[in-house]
């Protein structure tokens, strides 16, 4: 989490230096900071909360320099405070550092005993002290750098400035991910390629564990072993990406509203639309050989992977084990020989999803990656690699992401039911054609925009929600769950339908609203009659199913609500009822005033455990 930037330009820099922080907002904005060096001295401003607050203090004190780096905070060590804002400086050296130092406790204590005096409570400022330490042994500062590495444990992307030097600058990447960007005469470091794209398409990745001196003029890369090593130079396309809102209010709305295109373009990487097949790029899994699969991911990704267990169950008699990642890594999982892991990860920089890939890695499972960004750690480490072609995702609760996963998720589930033989010609064809419809009833959905904002209304006056769902639908109650509480704070859970008599059936009273996701599917009637023991208990039940399936239900009891979904096969029905789900959260939120963009607490991009 935490994103960070660096510049060395032509011109004064800390105009650049926000409008590269601008851009990796989405990782954390609990508190922003930029600091420079102008005619030999340090300077820095930094301020509490949103960028928007780093931008009045430099309004009000601005500050000169051709040399910077910049900082947008989500708090691990320490509370959102002036203080605890990056950069870290000490009288010679800034910094500013994204991930953790595992190890810091023990290194203050020993410059604390060797005389240095910290001002914050964060991790960050033991690696400024460590190198001023490493300085005033007389070391050259890359010498006082990689000294101050070499005592580092933990994941962590770092740019140091000294104040001796005001033509260079120092970064490392071990875990968390730093790219390095190209200009005449002028360099950039950041987060990621998004940060760069103002300035540049020229991108260089370090790889985990290098470290680099930056001049206006040269990039010089090191390994982990001090060796200097040359890392390619790549074009990003991240300088295409238009991130903007459009005529949207936020960008979650203009994220759920642009699902159609993206679907669009996610299913047709897949999917050969005149031939009626799937086509997955060369050298991926061979679905054929394989005997089981893992599935794995954090929050929202991982709901997909639950979806598609019912996919490859289903439709490539594939046995199925999928598990959080942040669970996954630390279990002494029992990989089968032959076996295949996919990692599906938005952002594809997620530190436990990222330790749960390279686990299966070693255990010798073959690797899959379904991520958004293809540039990232995740997918650069994957044996094979399914982008989800989603666009840029810039609110932080994930939608388009997730239907974008979803959609990749079932083609590839077709490609193994077709590689196993379980599914024939025809029945490639009739789901291929199926998978091919969920953009337009997609766009059908989201015509329910304006009633759905209406209910939410109601639903936002509640306490505490409950979403029900079976089969496909059980993911998609815990991610409509998800969804409510982050945006909108209202506390909210999801269920399997038939779950609810085991104890949850206790929370249910005339106050606490209960969504139920009931496509008409296999278990329909099932759905139906759980829904109706809560109606018999007072609960106000809020139904999403097709017209026909609204119609059916009535006749066991008017429900508090409805929400009519187009009628769809069973296969899109989740990529179709994430629809209502996202937009019944959004208008919650909404309605109770929340910053939907970037709800309290959360970041993007989760690169710490
Ligand atoms: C919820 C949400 C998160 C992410 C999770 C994984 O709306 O966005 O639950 O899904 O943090 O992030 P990625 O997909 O980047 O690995």
């Amino acid at each position: 989490m935490c994103g960070i930037v660096g510049i060395i330009g032509k011109e004064n820099v800390s105009g650049s230096l926000v409008e590269g922080l601008s851009r990796l907002e989405y990782r954390g904005y609990d508190s922003a900071g930029i600091a420079t060096i102008a005619e030999g001295r340090l300077g820095r401003r930094r301020a509490v909360g949103k960028l928007g607050k780093l931008r009045e203090r430099l309004n009000s004190e601005p500050l000169g320099g051709k040399i910077g780096i910049g900082h947008t905070r989500w708090a691990t060590h320490g509370a959102p405070t002036e203080a605890n804002a990056h950069p870290h400086a000490t009288s010679k050296v800034a910094i500013v550092h994204n991930g953790i130092i595992e190890n810091f406790a023990e290194l203050r204590e020993e410059l604390v005993a060797a005389g240095a005096t910290f001002e914050s409570e964060t991790d960050t400022e033991t690696v400024a002290q460590l190198v001023e330490h490493y300085l005033a042994k007389g070391k050259p500062p890359a010498e006082a750098f990689s000294s101050a590495l070499g005592r580092l444990e933990g994941a962590f992307a770092l740019a140091v400035m000294v104040e001796s030097e005001a033509r260079t600058l120092y970064c490392a990447r071990r875990g968390s991910p730093l790219a390095i960007g190209r200009g005449e005469g002028e360099m950039f470091v950041g987060s990621d390629a998004y940060a760069l794209a103002p300035f540049t398409r020229r991108v260089t990745y370090l790889s985990d564990g290098d470290w680099a001196v930056v001049t206006p003029e040269t990039v010089s890369i090191f390994d982990a072993d001090g060796a200097e090593v040359l890392r390619p130079e790549q074009l990003s396309d991240a300088s295409a990406a238009l991130v903007d809102k459009g005529e949207h209010r936020h960008f979650m709305a203009k994220e759920i509203h642009e699902q159609p295109e993206v679907l669009g373009h996610a299913i047709s990487a897949y999917v050969d639309p005149v031939g009626r097949k799937v086509v997955l790029p060369e050298g991926g899994i061979d679905f054929s050989k394989v005997t089981a699969l893992t599935m794995s991911a954090c929050g929202t990704a991982f709901y997909a992977t639950l979806v598609a267990k019912y996919w490859f169950e289903t439709y490539a008699r594939l046995p199925v084990e999928t598990d959080i990642a942040s669970e996954l890594r630390y279990r002494d999982v029992p990989y089968r020989e032959g076996g295949a892991a996919l990692f599906i990860s938005q952002s594809g920089e997620t530190a436990d999803t990222l330790a749960a890939l390279r686990d299966a890695k070693e255990a010798g499972q073959q690797v899959g990656a379904i991520v958004n960004v293809p540039e990232s750690t995740i997918a650069r480490e994957a044996d094979a690699l399914y982008p989800t072609h989603a666009g840029p995702e810039i609110g932080v609760a994930s939608t388009k992401a997730f239907t974008c996963q979803l959609a990749t998720l079932a083609s590839l589930a077709i490609a193994a039911g077709v590689a196993r033989g379980v599914l024939s010609r025809e029945d490639e064809e009739r789901l291929t054609g199926v998978l091919l419809e969920a953009p337009r009833h997609v766009a059908e959905m989201l015509h329910a925009d304006k009633s759905l904002e209406a209910i939410a209304a109601e639903v936002a006056t509640a306490r505490d929600v409950l979403y029900l769902g079976r089969g496909g639908s059980y993911p998609l109650a815990l991610e409509g769950a998800l969804k409510l509480k982050e945006i909108s704070y209202i506390h909210a859970e999801g269920y399997a339908a038939g779950e609810l008599k085991h104890g949850p059936i206790a929370l249910i009273d005339e106050a606490v609203p209960v969504v139920v996701l009931a496509p008409r599917d296999a278990v329909f009637d099932k759905t139906i009659s759980n829904m109706h023991e809560v109606m018999a208990r007072g609960g106000k039940c809020l139904l999403v199913s097709s017209a026909e399936g609204l119609a059916e239900a009535a006749r066991g009891g008017k429900v508090w609500g409805e929400i009519a979904v187009p009628e769809v096969d069973p296969l899109i029905a989740p990529i179709v009822y994430s629809v209502p789900v996202q937009l019944l959260a959004y208008h919650a939120a909404v309605a109770k005033g929340t910053d939907v963009d970037q709800p309290r607490n959360l970041a993007k991009s989760v690169t710490v455990e």
